[in-house]
């Protein structure tokens, strides 16, 4: 992502083929209103290429069983599969085992196991847990939950105008009541990428263990959990190019053998009897009942794919698209940005004068440009700009400058408009 010494032009121009990338998303292939899509909400959910689709289909065509309980063909081979994408998940954020690769339905189910097991068996009434101004819901609620659960106490990093966190304010907050931490790695009403490293370390000198909520980090840059040190580490799926429903939950395999199930069914027990029982080794002990098949082998393909890509060529070509989209929207007159971190990755968020986000939103669907507008599950953040919503444009490898340019020129219509 800081590849600031070579020009954001040549990056953008070089580094990916494009044309032939997007030639693999059929998606985007489609007219919205008779305008080619502009698909620009990419940190809502990101679309899928073909290589993603056709695992699916043929999972589903070929192969489709249960996972670890049938001794017939079909079984084995979606146990096969499914047991094989979570080594591509290990490998991809560099786990040092598979037994610290937890399957949930997506980032918000990943921080709840963790609040729900690790936070209600090791916090107790007067304990700190710390998390920043700028999360997303998902890394509010489940705190909050756990605070009226154990009394435990909420405290909260702010974040300065430009929407970076104040760390001299983490610094004061950190004490021997701080338990745990839990930071997102990058803003999604922002765009801002945290330092999470110096996050982590900080938290670790105190003791406390830290959660990365890795939602809209994971498709933009390579993570490596080991080289973190981070306790726990969560993204979900469909932002990384795979299907709904399924995420991740990264875990240091010390923390995860002593936190208890959490959830009980089936497949996460060794042993049941009418009185007690016995839970299934890691990582099965945390994942009861019939999961998502086809969302993990999808997941597989998506980790494939952007492997393939590279995640260092991703990042430095999205640098340089968000780059040329900050400057692009520095000329359209009354437009602010919402987020102006020194680091920060392919997000725009942005207000119009006199112009509602969601006019903005319509104006830009006749145009086939897809942005989201609101809160974005951010409320905290909205409240610290005293801005009831912004619009939102956010970027995947496989968008271009036409686009940008083609989301200015819709911006320009807005104010028209609305003269
Ligand atoms: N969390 C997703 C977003 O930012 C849905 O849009």
């Amino acid at each position: 992502m800081n590849s600031k010494n070579i020009a954001p032009d040549i990056i953008s121009s070089s580094i990916l083929d494009v044309d032939a990338i997007r030639a693999d998303f059929p998606i985007l292939r489609q007219k919205i209103h008779g305008k080619p899509l502009v698909y620009l909400d990419n940190a809502a959910t990101a679309q899928k290429p073909e290589q993603v689709i056709k695992t699916l289909d043929n999972y589903y065509r070929e192969y489709n069983a249960n996972i670890h309980r049938g001794i017939h063909t079909l079984s084995q081979k979606a146990t096969e599969a499914y047991e094989g994408a979570r080594v591509k998940v290990q490998h991809f954020i560099n786990a040092s085992s598979i037994k610290e690769i937890i399957f949930v339905r997506g980032t918000t189910e990943g921080i709840n196991l963790v609040a729900q097991s690790y936070g209600r068996t090791r916090l107790k009434r007067g304990d700190e847990i710390i998390i920043s101004e700028m999360e997303h819901h998902s890394n509010i609620v489940p705190w909050q939950l756990l605070c009226e659960q154990t009394g435990a106490v909420l405290k909260v990093i702010p974040m300065n105008d430009a929407g970076e966190l104040i760390m001299e304010e983490f610094e004061k907050l950190l004490g021997k009541k701080t338990r745990l931490v839990s930071v997102g790695h990058i803003s999604n009403a922002l765009g801002t990428i945290n330092p999470i490293e110096k996050i982590i370390k900080m938290s670790h000198a105190y003791n406390a263990v830290a959660l990365i909520d890795g939602a809209q980090a994971a498709p933009h840059m390579a993570i490596d959990v080991q080289a973190l040190d981070c306790d726990f580490y969560a993204f979900s799926g469909h932002k990384l190019f795979g299907p709904t429903g399924i995420g991740v939950v990264y875990g240091k395999q010390s923390l995860l053998e002593d936190m208890p199930p959490y959830q009980g069914g089936g497949d996460m027990i060794k042993m049941v009897t009418l009185e007690k029982t016995l839970f299934n080794d890691l990582p099965y002990k945390f994942e009861a009942g019939t999961p998502h098949i086809a969302g993990v082998i999808g997941l597989g393909a998506a980790i494939d794919y952007v492997s393939d890509i590279g995640l260092e060529n991703i990042a430095a070509y999205e640098h340089g698209l968000t780059d040329y989209a900050i400057s692009a929207a520095s000329g359209v007159t009354g437009l602010k940005l919402i987020g102006t971190a020194r680091d920060k990755a392919s997000i725009l968020s942005f207000i119009m004068d006199g112009i509602h986000p969601h006019d903005i939103g319509t104006i830009l669907d006749q145009e086939g440009i897809a942005i989201r507008t609101g809160h974005h599950c951010a409320m905290p953040v909205m409240e610290h700009f005293h801005v009831p919503a912004t619009a939102r444009a956010s970027f995947a490898f496989y968008n271009k400058r036409e686009e940008v340019d083609q989301l200015m020129t819709a911006l320009e219509k807005c104010k028209e408009v609305f003269k």
